[in-house]
């Protein structure tokens, strides 16, 4: 299995520029023994953007990653950010269907079938985030909504593309809540994405896709979590933003031998 290990950090709404310029800095230092083996990205607001692709040496697996972006490339969009720009702007990545963009701005599937196609073909790899609240998952729906999250937007990827999508898998009650989806309960989510990826796929593809997991991800977890054969890495929130702990996640996945 070819997968490595990716581990993304969402700084939300956190950081101006100078502090911005200053964390990545420091993630760039304390994650650099483990560059070889771990893909490790940083995403900031939009407005620091440019001082975190100024502090990330270029290099395959290091990333600078967008939060969001808009699907047209340029109107009468009032405070929109399209994905041409943040190409523009030296983004490698961007993440698209966070919990808090479906949940507090109204995103649903059909838009997010709009803008990961968008992204993909402004040069981006996107971060497609999905996940079930805790309603649904004690509703015993968790499959049910997490599956439609996938059916509505992986058809819309063309062949071409699917190496640079990477599937985040956030339950929202995990997230930013200090409670965490046990192993077992993350890695079977995971492995019911790759099976319906496998059908609106291909094997192949499924095997190669890149499956994180998000949800109070910290240093005393991330091993655990990481061992699981279908988890890919993370995609990390509030742990993401102290630069020693971050990295330990990274050496954490660094650590795991497939
Ligand atoms: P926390 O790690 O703070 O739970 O946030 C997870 C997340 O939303 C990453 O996108």
């Amino acid at each position: 299995m070819s997968r490595k290990f990716h581990v993304y950090g969402n700084w939300k709404l956190h950081n101006n520029a100078a502090a911005s310029r200053a964390l990545a800095q420091a993630v760039v230092e304390a994650t650099s023994a483990f560059r070889d083996a771990v893909v490790t990205g940083m995403a900031p607001v939009f407005l620091s953007l440019a001082a975190v692709r100024e502090a990330v040496p270029a290099h395959p697996h290091l990333k600078v990653v967008a939060q969001n972006g808009y699907p047209a490339p340029k109107g009468a969009f009032t405070g929109e950010v399209s994905f041409a720009l943040l190409k523009d702007a030296g983004c490698d990545a961007v993440l698209i269907g966070h919990s808090e963009r479906r949940q507090i701005f109204g995103e649903t599937d059909a838009f997010l079938a709009e803008k990961v196609p968008a992204a993909l073909a402004a040069g981006l790899e996107v971060v497609f985030c999905v996940g079930e609240t805790l309603d649904e998952r004690e509703a015993g729906r968790t499959w049910e909504v997490v599956g439609r999250q996938i059916d509505a937007v992986l058809p819309k990827v063309d062949a071409a593309s699917r190496a640079r999508l990477i599937v985040a898998y956030e339950p929202v009650w995990a997230i930013g809540t200090g409670r965490t989806a046990t192993p077992a309960q993350a890695q079977e989510v995971h492995r019911l994405i790759r099976d319906r990826v496998a059908q609106l796929w291909d094997a192949a593809g499924a095997a190669e896709l890149i499956i994180q997991y998000g949800g109070s991800v910290k240093a005393e977890n991330a091993a655990e979590l990481f061992a699981c054969p279908d988890i890919d890495g993370g995609l990390v929130g509030g742990a993401a933003l102290d630069a020693a702990g971050f990295a330990k996640i990274v050496a954490a996945a660094a650590a795991i031998r497939r």
